[in-house]
């Protein structure tokens, strides 16, 4: 089943490729749009078809846009002009969504699960969860089948990804346990606190400037002996690993720089910012011949 959001997109783009040139709405791909903007923007897509209209200000709300060149639909590339960008530098994984699981595993077979699944173990029973960059839910199959939390927060900024993770475990989820809420760090609200806090393979996509807020704000709904549960890609310290690794980490920000609005140019310095805040490393773990890094912090 579609999501809304993949809804509307398709319709639009179905009722675009009737309209003339003229109804083109020049954006330049992946600028960020201020609100008043996306309304314009809206309001020329929706008023050819009032049936968008209702769809219009819960889109804007969650801060989507739909924008497209009309110097590609000349050259008849209306479907690959269409996108849905994202009016932030939040990363956007909603055009990736469908083949990222399959495409994560091409290259990194189950390691990528593996890894984020090591520390699990660590969770005491009863804990309050926060898993925020979840993706399609991998991880949170992983945590219900292997912890006995007190609650789970499941914080993703893709609707597609929130959707797919939703739905792959609604079978086996009670509500009052898992609460799936659309948004960032910045829909956390400031009461809300965790034992557990996890990150798998959100932190690499921040630029420094970025990743000092992400981890200031989520370091701040960490409780007192809370808990980081952190994994990504790291380069391992030998020059002959770097020799693969450093092209491949090239190739994964350009791609997804491209694809998936992801701002970051090279792997942070994670263990430098954990520490700015505080948190000291309690446990690390090597996988994928130590390209990838499950690390545990505490805060103290
Ligand atoms: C690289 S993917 C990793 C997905 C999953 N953890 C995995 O390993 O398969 C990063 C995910 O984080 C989400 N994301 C990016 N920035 C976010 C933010 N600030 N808050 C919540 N989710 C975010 C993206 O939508 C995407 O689903």
């Amino acid at each position: 089943m579609r999501s809304s959001i993949e809804e509307v997109a398709i319709t639009a783009l179905d009722r675009l490729s009737v309209l003339p040139l003229s109804a083109c709405v020049p954006l330049a791909l992946r600028c960020p749009l201020p609100q008043e903007r996306l309304r314009r923007v809206w309001s020329l897509i929706t008023s050819f078809d009032s049936g968008l209209a209702t769809q219009d200000s819960r889109l804007i709300q969650e801060g989507w846009a739909i924008c497209f060149c009309p110097s590609f639909v000349k050259t008849g590339q209306k479907r690959s002009s269409l996108r849905m960008i994202s009016p932030s530098t939040t990363p956007d994984f909603n055009f990736i969504a469908p083949v990222y699981d399959r495409l994560a595993k091409v290259v990194f077979g189950d390691t990528q699960q593996k890894a984020q699944g090591h520390f699990l173990y660590k969770i005491p029973v009863g804990a309050r969860v926060l898993v925020i960059g979840g993706g399609s839910g991998e991880i949170l199959i992983q945590l219900l089948q292997n912890c006995s939390p007190y609650h789970v927060l499941y914080l993703e900024a893709s609707p597609v990804m929130l959707q797919k993770a939703r739905q792959r475990t609604e079978a086996s989820v009670k509500a009052p346990l898992v609460e799936f809420r659309l948004g960032t760090e910045n829909q956390l609200h400031p009461q809300e606190l965790f034992d557990i806090v996890i990150t798998p393979f959100l932190l690499d996509l921040f630029p420094d400037s970025l990743l000092t807020t992400l981890i200031q704000k989520l370091n701040s709904a960490l409780l007192p002996n809370g808990l980081w549960l952190h994994t990504d890609f790291r380069l391992a310290p030998s020059t002959k690993a770097q020799l693969w690794q450093k092209p491949l980490l090239w190739a994964m920000y350009r791609f997804f720089g491209v694809l998936s609005n992801v701002q970051a140019r090279q792997l942070p310095s994670f263990e430098q910012h954990f520490r700015q805040v505080g948190l000291v490393p309690i446990a690390s773990t090597y996988y994928y011949r130590a390209f990838i890094e499950a690390m545990v912090f505490q805060k103290p």
